[in-house]
C-alpha cells in the first residue's frame, strides 16, 4: 500500500508546489515510484510535468493526474495505491471543501511556512484547522500527524546557530520572526533552503533527470553544476527521511 503525503497550507506561494516536486524528486532518484494529485485548480504540477515532457527532463518513476475534488482523490488513490510506493497531494490549501477528504486519505500532512507574516498566520490558521478536526474525530478516526517545514529558508539563516549575533545582511525583524515560528510552530529540523537549484527544478522538471542531463554534458560548466544538483537532491532525501522519523526544532523553552 502507498504511503500517502498531503501538502498543504492555504497560503499561496508558500512553497507546497515545490516542496511536491521537491520530495518526489527525492523518491524518484531513490528507485521508488510516485503518483502526484493535482489538486490545486492552478494545476501548477501539471503544467510542470508537461514541460517536463516536452523538454525530456521526465522520470518514469513519476506518474502526475489532476483532481478536481474529493471524488477524483479517492478514486485515484484507491486505483494507484497498490501500484506505487508512494502519493504525493498538492493542494491549494485546507480551506476547501475536500480538505477533510484530504486528511483522511494522508498518512502525514505537511506545511510549508516561509519567513513571512501572511505566512506565518495562515500557517497558524491550517494548525487552527487541524486541532479542530482532531477534535472533532470520532473515537478511533485516524487523523495523521502535521509536520511543519520552513521552506525558502535563507543561506545565512540555514547555517545559523541559535543565540548567536544575527546574520550582517539579514534584516532584524526576519531574523527575529525565523525564530519565533520556530518557537510558535515546532517544524521539522530539516528546512528547506532557498536554492537556484529548486527554481530551477521549477522550471524545468524533476531534480535527478537535470542531474543526469549535467552529468553526461561534454561542457565543463554543466558538469560543475551536476554537483549541485547532487546536493540538492541529498538534501531533499534528508527532507524525506525526517518527515517520516518525525524529528522537530523543539523550542528552546520547551520542556
Ligand atoms: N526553496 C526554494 N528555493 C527557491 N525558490 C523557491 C523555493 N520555494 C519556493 N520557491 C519559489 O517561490 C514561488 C512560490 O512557491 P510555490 O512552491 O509555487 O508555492 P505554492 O505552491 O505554495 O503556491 C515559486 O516561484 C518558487 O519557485
Ligand atoms: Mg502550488
Amino acid at each position: 500500500m502507498a504511503i500517502v503525503l498531503g501538502i498543504m497550507s492555504s497560503k499561496g506561494g508558500a512553497g507546497k508546489s515545490t516542496i511536491t516536486k521537491l520530495i518526489s524528486s527525492a523518491f524518484a532518484f531513490t528507485g521508488n515510484t510516485c503518483l502526484i494529485i493535482d489538486l490545486d485548480p492552478n494545476k501548477d504540477i501539471v503544467n510542470w510535468w508537461s514541460t517536463a515532457t516536452q523538454t525530456g527532463y521526465v522520470d518514469d518513476k513519476i506518474i502526475v493526474r489532476p483532481a478536481t475534488n474529493g471524488d477524483d482523490l479517492f478514486d485515484l488513490v484507491g486505483r494507484y495505491e497498490s501500484d506505487v510506493k508512494f502519493i504525493l497531494i498538492d493542494t491549494k490549501g485546507e480551506a476547501s471543501s475536500w480538505a477533510v477528504d484530504l486528511a483522511s486519505v494522508s498518512d502525514v500532512l505537511v506545511v510549508p511556512c516561509m519567513n513571512a507574516k501572511g505566512d506565518r498566520e495562515r500557517t497558524q490558521e491550517t494548525i487552527d484547522w487541524y486541532e479542530d478536526l482532531k477534535s472533532r474525530a470520532e473515537n478511533g478516526e485516524r487523523i495523521p500527524p502535521l509536520h511543519v517545514v520552513l521552506s525558502r529558508v535563507k543561506p545565512n539563516l540555514l547555517s545559523h546557530v541559535r543565540g548567536t549575533p544575527k546574520p550582517k545582511d539579514l534584516a532584524a525583524r526576519e531574523f527575529e520572526r525565523h525564530y519565533e515560528i520556530i518557537d510558535q510552530f515546532n517544524p521539522l529540523v530539516t528546512m528547506v533552503p532557498e536554492k537556484s537549484q529548486y527554481r530551477e527544478m521549477d522550471e524545468l522538471g524533476p531534480l535527478g533527470a537535470i542531474l543526469k542531463r549535467y552529468r553526461e554534458s561534454d561542457d565543463n560548466n554543466e558538469k560543475l553544476k551536476a554537483y549541485h544538483f547532487e546536493v540538492a537532491l541529498a538534501h531533499a532525501i534528508t527532507l524525506v527521511n525526517n518527515i517520516f522519523d518525525n524529528r522537530k526544532m523543539e523550542a528552546s523553552d520547551a520542556a
